[in-house]
């Protein structure tokens, strides 16, 4: 009766459409072959006993427990699965105390959704044990809301949507506002994704994200629009009214969109040199428009685009740090890389690690 039940999810890269999700727009994100795992026994008890070896440095953050319904923030990423059951019991969904191990290769701030491939883990093993009627996107806005009303990041869906419903080999092509997607096959005959960690570690609580997202907001109170989504690329004359800043974020909203549309148009033609184009506009609007990159993170990209049979590089997620994902040639992408990190290195002091 209290076999351990075992699930997994996976992290996600996002190809293209970047700060996208918290206004309405469109993602498409794919998995990445590292995955969280969790082992849950249920414990007869009101007591959550966490094991986790996700994280070996840092010790002291390995073992943890709490009783059902007397959640408490602790400011770390604890808090994504105390966040959950805190919900649920807000929710009035019966749950009772259980063991929880965890085992994770997705690397913490690395820009790849570690925390959402937790929650995506968590919730799913919640659902087989307690026999919740929660569908894959129900488990999504859980793991959001626990991000946003408990953790105290104001993120959008895309994580959590990609955790739960992306597998490798296609990109999740997803209207963040509808929540409807579409499977879109990657060309991985012609060409490899490369995605590699910056070594620089990211974060989503606090600073700069969250000012992005209320520059957003302040930006459509101004337009008199109801979200970022409303506006197409043909109408950017209509940012010319907003003050420098939220002009520029907003123009990186808009475009990054129609750059997601023009990015599926040209992997369903299998156009690898327009695809690889589009990650290079990407990468200069989140750098200039929406400066969410950093020196080094531009400096990687640079070093990646220096290579022949580079067709693109920019950076993914949310910024600050994380990780680049950039397109080559079929089989080059280890060519690539092993030139690249050692300059990177050289240049920035900082150790980057290939990660896909
Ligand atoms: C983080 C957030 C997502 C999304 C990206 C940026 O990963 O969790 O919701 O906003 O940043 O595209």
């Amino acid at each position: 009766m209290n076999a351990p039940i075992i699930t997994r999810a996976h992290g996600r890269v996002n190809l293209i459409g970047e700060h996208t999700d918290y206004n309405g727009g469109w993602v498409l994100p794919t998995t990445i072959p590292q995955f969280t795992q969790v082992t849950l026994t249920p414990n007869q008890s009101q007591t959550v006993r966490i094991q986790s070896s996700s994280d070996p440095k840092k010790k002291e953050e390995r073992s943890f427990s709490y009783t059902l319904g007397q959640e408490k923030k602790a400011g770390s990423w604890i808090d994504y699965l105390q966040g959950i059951t805190a919900i649920l019991t807000l929710e009035k969904i019966p749950l009772s105390g259980f063991d929880l191990r965890i085992e994770s290769t997705v690397p913490e701030g690395s820009g790849l959704s570690s925390s959402a491939a937790l929650e995506m883990s968590f919730l799913k093993a919640l659902k087989l044990a307690f026999d919740l009627k929660f569908t894959e996107a129900e488990l999504a806005r859980l793991g959001q809301r626990t991000e946003n009303e408990f953790v105290g990041a104001r993120v959008g869906i895309m994580d959590q949507m990609a955790c739960a419903l992306a597998s490798s080999g296609e990109a999740l092509f997803l209207d963040t506002k509808t929540l409807k997607f579409q499977r879109i096959p990657l060309p991985l005959e012609h060409m490899d994704l490369l995605v590699i960690n910056s070594g620089i570690s990211h974060r989503n609580v606090g600073g700069g994200y969250n000012e992005r997202r209320a520059q957003c907001e302040e930006a459509c109170r101004l337009l008199d629009i109801p979200e970022l989504r409303s506006l197409n690329a043909q109408e950017l004359s209509r940012l010319d009214s907003l003050p420098d800043v939220l002009k520029r974020r907003a123009r990186h909203v808009v475009t990054e969109n129609d750059r997601v549309f023009n990015t599926v148009k040209a992997i369903q033609s299998e156009d690898i040199t327009t695809m690889g184009r589009l990650f290079v506009e990407s990468h200069q609007s989140m750098r200039d428009d929406y400066e969410v990159s950093l020196p080094e993170i531009d400096q990687l990209v640079e070093l990646c685009l220096k290579q022949e049979g580079v067709f693109g590089a920019r950076l993914t997620g949310g910024g600050f740090g994380g990780s680049i994902v950039a397109i080559t040639k079929k089989g080059k992408s280890l060519q690539v890389a092993a030139e690249v990190l050692p300059e990177y290195a050289r240049l920035t002091g900082q150790k980057a690690t290939v990660l896909v």
